[in-house]
């Protein structure tokens, strides 16, 4: 079994991260995004000061249930489903996982086990957490104006916070690399090799987005989903402590 710690670029894309996986079988932890109230803002402001960064340059095709086709929208459209807080996928370079009928393809089925594994190890992993990471890691990230995916801000947020995992990870044999992808915002992954073709992924989403104004507004997403973040960092520092 090996273990991906992934800290994905964006919900939005999340599809198009398991289909470059491959043999990524597990995908959980993706939180929500909050719908951030800014009542005194209005709609002219959104299109004013819409600036689409690389991946909104063409319509995409988004998803919102299993019994609804998939339609091709534009930037104004994506935004609105959100600040409605519809949920839905964005399938534009995933579609052959949505191309089959409603449901994913047996392969792709998550198989969770059953029975608890390593109690004495996790025991001794969970005496060793602590909150260090939340002044470390989560009040810096958090301070970065926003860390929207397909922006600038989104790209050096994600090499900051790269740099964080090296360094926690420093000594351990564990690589650490960004995986690239359309938009801007890479997303970061630590890899523990083990001895079976088995991946366990262990993830949080790292961007987050003012629904209003995303390339220029204020998101701190210190909850969603910086804590998720800092978390699962901290789970992976506590188990590399306890060896
Ligand atoms: C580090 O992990 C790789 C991949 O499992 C392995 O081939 C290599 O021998 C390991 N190196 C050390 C120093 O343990």
């Amino acid at each position: 079994m090996r273990v991906a710690l992934g800290l994905f670029a964006a919900v939005w894309a999340s599809a198009a991260v398991v289909a470059a996986g491959g043999q990524q079988h597990v995908f959980g932890a993706v939180g929500d995004h909050h719908q951030q109230q800014h009542p005194g803002v209005n709609e002219v402001l959104v299109s004013w000061e819409t600036q689409p960064g690389r991946l909104y340059e063409s319509s995409r095709l988004i998803k919102v249930s299993e019994s609804v086709r998939p339609r091709w929208l534009d930037i104004g459209s994506i935004l609105a489903l959100r600040r409605a807080g519809v949920r839905f996928m964005d399938i534009t370079d995933a579609q052959e996982l949505h191309a089959g009928g409603p449901t994913l393809a047996p392969s792709y089925a998550s198989h969770l086990p059953q029975r608890l594994g390593q109690k004495e190890n996790t025991k001794g992993a969970v005496a060793k957490l602590t909150e260090d990471l939340y002044g470390k890691v989560l009040e810096p990230f958090t301070a970065f104006h926003n860390r929207y995916y397909d922006s600038e801000n989104g790209r050096r947020s994600s090499e900051w916070l790269q740099k964080q995992v090296e360094e926690l990870v420093a000594g351990h044999n564990i690589t650490v690399a960004a995986f690239k992808h359309k938009f801007a915002q890479p997303s970061v992954v630590a890899r523990i090799e083990g001895t079976s073709d088995e991946t366990v992924v262990i993830s949080a989403h790292q961007d987050s987005v003012n629904m209003w104004l995303p390339w220029f507004g204020r998101a701190s997403g210190a909850d969603d989903d910086g804590s998720g973040t800092v978390t699962i960092l901290e789970a992976l520092r506590a188990i590399l402590e306890q060896g």
